[in-house]
């Protein structure tokens, strides 16, 4: 008969050996035992961190994942509300405003941590300067950086870009805390220079102290193209992204999902 191999063991403090399975390397005094999650169940019914579609198609299960049902959500660029077309109307408690209805994002007619979720989707690209958003009407109605005047003292990208801080300092004032951050948001390439809009907001709002917590990319289904190409420089944007913040408070630590 094959001699068997014996289990390793792990002397106790009233002088007991205790045999450990084979496979477990034995622990050394001040050794953390290894966490084993034993409750849950396989599942691939999950929100995914990359979606072709339409804002319409993933902001519900963005929401979903870091609102909790019955919370206040302030969407503060709500323009047409094509974000709650797949929203249960009854799922939250929502305060739409915009700047179309006297509503800046910068100013905002809350008091100071009485909201769970803010969500803001402002004009993330900048206007073609001069005269040329004259030929993008349907861009200009629904993103209006230029008829709601945005009213930075910046142009172009810097322009974009501080519509976001400002606001994202507006909005962690209203935000209780651990509440959260939606905001979409679209890289740019601006003057010949790459803007990574997603990592500039993100660097921006940590300053300030939120903890960027989540990134969805939303890539569109039908395929861009562009008017008058030369030789093309960069690739051509045919995605977006939801970024999720929150606010730490004097608590901090990490990010637990909503009950
Ligand atoms: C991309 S659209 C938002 C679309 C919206 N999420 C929807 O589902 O229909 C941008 C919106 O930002 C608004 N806006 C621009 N500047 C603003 C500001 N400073 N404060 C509040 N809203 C602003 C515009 O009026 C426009 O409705």
């Amino acid at each position: 008969m094959p001699e068997s191999t014996p289990s390793p063991s792990v002397m106790l403090a009233h002088g007991q050996q205790a045999h450990l399975p084979l496979g477990v390397p034995p622990q050394t005094p001040g050794d953390t035992p290894k966490r084993t999650v034993k409750n849950g169940a396989p599942s691939n019914d999950l929100v995914l961190s990359a979606a072709l579609g339409t804002n319409e198609d993933i902001f519900p299960s963005v929401l979903s994942l870091y609102a909790a049902p019955g919370s206040t959500v302030a969407d503060i660029t709500y323009g047409r509300g094509v974000f709650w077309r797949n929203v249960p109307p009854d799922r939250y408690r929502l305060l739409a405003t915009d700047l179309i209805g006297g509503v800046d994002s910068r100013a905002l007619p809350y008091r100071d941590g009485e909201i769970d979720c803010v969500v803001f989707d402002p004009p993330y690209m900048h206007s073609p300067g001069g005269t040329a958003h004259r030929g993008h009407k349907p861009f200009e109605r629904y993103y209006r950086n230029n008829g709601t005047g945005n009213r930075t003292g910046a142009k172009y990208h810097e322009a974009v870009l501080e519509l976001y801080v400002e606001t994202g300092k507006e909005a962690r004032r209203v935000l209780r805390d651990r509440g959260v951050l939606i905001v979409k948001c679209r890289d740019e390439v601006c003057s010949n220079r790459q803007r990574f809009t997603h990592v500039e907001i993100m660097q921006a709002y940590e300053d300030m102290g939120f903890v960027a917590e989540d990134l969805f990319v939303l890539v569109r289904r039908n395929r861009p193209g562009a008017s008058r190409v030369v030789k093309q420089v960069h690739a051509r944007k045919n995605h977006s992204y939801f970024l999720v913040f929150w606010k730490p408070g004097e608590v901090g630590g990490l990010w637990t999902p909503p009950e």
